[in-house]
């Protein structure tokens, strides 16, 4: 018999529901067996606040918790629209507040183990801002990313001069890194922390990127994917796995002692593909509360 006090923490990112059959996947997920469960939620639902409330309210009645961070699609702002990045930034975190979705950390206690969740907010610092940007040399690259729906949709307005938008973001965390949690951590983040989380894992015949990675020779990834600072903030919380999304590529690995996980849905087109793998059983399950973390797939 299924022990109902037993608490279970899943993975999932870049669920796009402007794409239907993407919405149809989630309502898709059992509406009976995560009473107990937590949900993390890293980023990338929709630019729409009405489809962000509906997607809240799909795993909301699913799950008994869901964390989530913004991820760059949800903070898009048309340009007619006279509004800004920072507003949306605010519009969203007030959505989640209505609608019970958790924004800062929390303690998971079990019979057996405990665990804290600690969402941290991001955005990409690119390599023209700092030497903490995640950039690596391409060759035929568009480095004016005229094609970075970003470049159009998002707007700054309100910072201070000379703030950076990942400083911004990555502010809010402080209060966070400082604190004593007394079991394992698991962070999350719409965006990497780490170089490495670009690239495929290096080992001679890996069938996941060796025949995408220059799919689209003009775009270098890299200038918009994340931010060192970030996983200095991750590794002064001492979280034993990250949780994170962006790249449209599923990873699961180990880099200097701390797990990094991406169990992203992406666009259909990329599932359909083989770009995305490993969605078959649904959210990505890291621990439970009778046995701790769960080993995953390492690629
Ligand atoms: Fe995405
Ligand atoms: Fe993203």
């Amino acid at each position: 018999m299924n022990d109902k006090r037993v608490i279970r923490v899943y993975a999932l990112s870049d669920v796009h529901v402007d794409y239907a059959e993407n919405l149809d996947w989630l309502r898709a997920i059992d509406g009976t067996a995560h009473k107990n469960d937590v949900l993390l939620l890293a980023g990338d639902i929709s630019h729409k606040m009405e489809r962000l409330k509906i997607t809240f309210e799909i795993v909301a009645q699913k799950f008994s918790s869901v964390f989530y961070v913004p991820g760059n699609h949800d903070l898009w702002v048309h340009p007619e629209e006279q509004s800004n990045s920072i507003s949306k930034f605010e519009k969203v975190c007030s959505l989640c507040e209505r609608l019970g979705i958790k924004t800062q950390p929390k303690r998971f206690s079990g019979h057996k183990q405990s665990l804290w969740v600690v969402p941290l907010y991001s955005w990409y610092v690119r390599p023209e801002e700092g030497e903490d940007s995640l950039f690596m040399q391409k060759k035929e690259e568009d480095s004016g990313l005229e094609r970075w729906a970003d470049s159009h949709y998002t707007q700054w307005g309100p910072l201070r001069k000379g703030e950076r938008v990942a400083d911004f973001f990555h502010k809010k965390n402080e209060v966070y890194l400082h604190q004593n949690y007394d079991a394992p951590v698991v962070t999350l983040s719409h965006f990497l922390p780490r170089k490495e989380l670009i690239l495929s894992n290096g080992k001679k015949g890996d069938p996941l990127e060796q025949s995408f990675r220059d799919a689209n020779p003009g775009f270098n990834f890299s200038r918009v994917a994340g931010c060192k600072g970030l996983d200095k903030q991750i590794r002064k919380i001492a979280a034993s796995v990250h949780v994170y999304g962006h790249q449209h590529r599923n990873r699961d690995r180990v880099i200097d002692g701390v797990r990094y996980v991406a169990q992203c849905l992406g666009y259909p087109h990329e599932r359909q593909s083989g770009q995305i793998v490993g969605l078959e059983r649904g959210p990505k399950l890291l621990w439970h509360s009778e046995g701790g973390f769960v080993e995953g797939a390492i690629f």
